[in-house]
């Protein structure tokens, strides 16, 4: 197994990284959905508990994964991809990345702006409030905020997702398949 990227292919990390974080956020996003549905009773603040700390664990994430990045290297884009294609495929994963730590800490923000109940990492951890007290005004922005960066978030991994098909089934190269779990010798480089 290796765990560095080298030109062809990303490392058993960055894999690990990068599929850790999309299933934790597909059932967080589902989560944050459902739980804001729910009638306002004490019986929900367990699933509100739950929804922050898997937030931190997926912002916590988000900051290994892009110090490993820093680290480590990325494979060669396949020599046949336009230079416009490159440029896109570069802003939108930079989106993705901001988008990564701007929904979760957005989250944390109204929280904080909020101060009903201090802010326990699955309840081991306790969390400083980003704002120091209730916050009326900032609390209002920072939901507005979360759930529109969420929106984003939903909408430029969707294009993501989209164009890692495409490369799969129209232009028939080894992006998708670098990403992918598992050591792939057989990859050859890419035309
Ligand atoms: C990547 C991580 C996160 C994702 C994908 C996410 C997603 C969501 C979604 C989709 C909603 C429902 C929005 C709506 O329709 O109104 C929501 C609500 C909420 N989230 Fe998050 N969230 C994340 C992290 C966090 C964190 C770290 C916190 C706090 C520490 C947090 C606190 C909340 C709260 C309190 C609500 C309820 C807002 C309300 O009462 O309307 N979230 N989240
Ligand atoms: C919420 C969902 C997702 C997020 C936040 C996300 C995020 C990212 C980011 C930030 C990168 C850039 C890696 C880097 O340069 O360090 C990346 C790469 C990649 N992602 Fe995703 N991703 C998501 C979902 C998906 C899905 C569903 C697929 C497949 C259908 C996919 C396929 C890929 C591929 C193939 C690469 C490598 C692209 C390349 O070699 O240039 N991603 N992803």
């Amino acid at each position: 197994m290796r765990l560095k990227s080298d030109a062809m292919q990303w490392g058993s990390l960055a894999k690990a990284f990068h599929w850790t974080i999309v299933l934790l956020l597909l059932a967080q996003g589902t989560l944050g959905l459902v739980m804001v549905e729910l009638p306002k009773r004490p019986g929900v603040i367990p699933y509100f508990t739950f929804h922050k700390s898997l937030g931190l664990t997926i912002l916590l994430l988000a900051l290994l994964r892009l110090g490993w990045r820093l680290f480590d290297r990325r494979p060669e884009e396949p020599a046949s991809m336009p230079r416009g294609q490159v440029l896109a495929a570069r802003i939108g994963h930079a989106l993705l990345y901001g988008l990564l730590f701007a929904v979760p800490l957005s989250g944390w923000l109204f929280d904080s702006a909020t101060a009903l109940r201090p802010l326990y990492w699955w309840g081991l951890v306790q969390m400083p409030s980003l704002t120091g007290g209730a916050e009326p005004g900032l609390k209002e922005i920072a939901k507005e905020a979360h759930e529109w960066l969420f929106w984003a978030l939903v909408l430029v991994a969707a294009g993501h997702a989209a164009a890692a098909l495409v490369h799969h089934f129209f232009n028939r190269d080894d992006v998708l398949r670098r990403m992918l779990p598992g050591r792939r010798d057989s990859i050859a480089r890419t035309p």
